[in-house]
């Protein structure tokens, strides 16, 4: 009997023979993702395990591949070859509407939120209540304000405050909250804190924290290393279209991360290359 594969060792079994036995234990699975753009291979042979209940962080430096990688999952394009898997299952994400409706909440930087409508009304825009063929604007209310009280955030005077007049921080807290609301199991995050001062990104960071403590999987790209470092349980590096390392955080530092991030490669920490759970 050949042994079991380690679980981040960056190979995917033989094709031929099955599927990697390991995908059964997270929430989403990577298996030989690549997406090409015409001849350019802006990602490839991605092997990523993302688990509920924790915040994975995507790093690397700018051009190396995390946009492209996640919205393949996020349904924005198809991979080019690979697989995706879902609570073990291969799937087939070809929308955005498909991703929601697994339950995967894409937060990007740009966020889709309507400046002109207010937060209860964006939290529920295309997924309106209503009772007796009218809006149910209570609910709506009642349920906005009971889960952005949960995630303890605190800093919005009024959900029928105009989304416009919020500040990047409380616009990523809004945005996050829909995918709380929603249901979401996974919250891909594409640097929710670069445009955001320090207490605005420690009230982000906070909130990531808890989606995780919520039992929701977080996939966290960031250029921020003390942001990584303080939220991440796990962290995975991409480095000119590869993951070039990814396992717990306790096997890495900012020195080898930025190695890793720089050239692909460190011999500061082995373990930070080496499988591992
Ligand atoms: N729609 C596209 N068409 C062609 N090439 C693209 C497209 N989107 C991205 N690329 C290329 O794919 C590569 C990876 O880009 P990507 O946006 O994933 O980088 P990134 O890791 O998110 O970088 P950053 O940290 O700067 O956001 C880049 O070389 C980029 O030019
Ligand atoms: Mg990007």
């Amino acid at each position: 009997m050949s042994s079991t594969p380690g679980f981040s060792s960056g190979m995917s079994l033989d094709g031929n023979s099955g599927v990697d036995p390991t995908v059964s234990q997270f929430l989403l699975s990577l298996r030989g993702i690549a997406k090409n753009f015409g001849a350019v291979q802006a990602v490839q042979h991605v092997d990523l395990d993302v688990p509920a209940g924790q915040v994975t962080a995507l790093i690397g430096d700018n051009g190396a591949g995390k946009t492209v990688l996640i919205k393949t999952v996020a349904g924005i394009w198809g991979p080019s070859s690979g697989q995706i898997y879902w609570n073990g299952e291969e799937v087939h994400i070809h929308s955005p509407r498909e991703a929601e409706a697994l339950g995967i909440a894409t937060v990007y930087q740009d966020l889709a939120l309507c400046d002109n409508l207010d937060i209860v009304q964006n939290m529920y825009l295309g997924h309106e209540e209503t009772r007796f063929s009218m809006l149910d604007e209570i609910k709506m209310e009642l349920a906005t304000k009971k889960t952005l009280s949960e995630l303890s955030v605190s800093t919005v005077k009024s959900v029928r405050q105009l989304v416009g007049s919020l500040s990047g921080g409380q616009r990523q807290a809004i945005a996050v909250t829909r995918a709380v609301m929603r249901d979401s199991k996974l919250v891909i995050m594409d640097e929710p804190t670069a445009a955001l001062g320090v207490a605005q990104t420690a009230q982000v960071l906070a909130l990531i924290r808890r989606l995780a403590d919520r039992g929701i999987a977080v996939l966290y790209i960031s250029h921020n290393l003390n942001d990584v470092f303080s939220v991440a349980d796990r962290i995975a590096v991409m480095h000119l279209g590869t993951l070039v390392s990814h396992g717990p955080v306790a096997n890495y530092d900012t020195t080898s991360a930025v190695e890793l991030i720089t050239t692909g490669e460190t011999k500061r920490t082995p373990a930070a290359s080496a499988p591992a759970n």
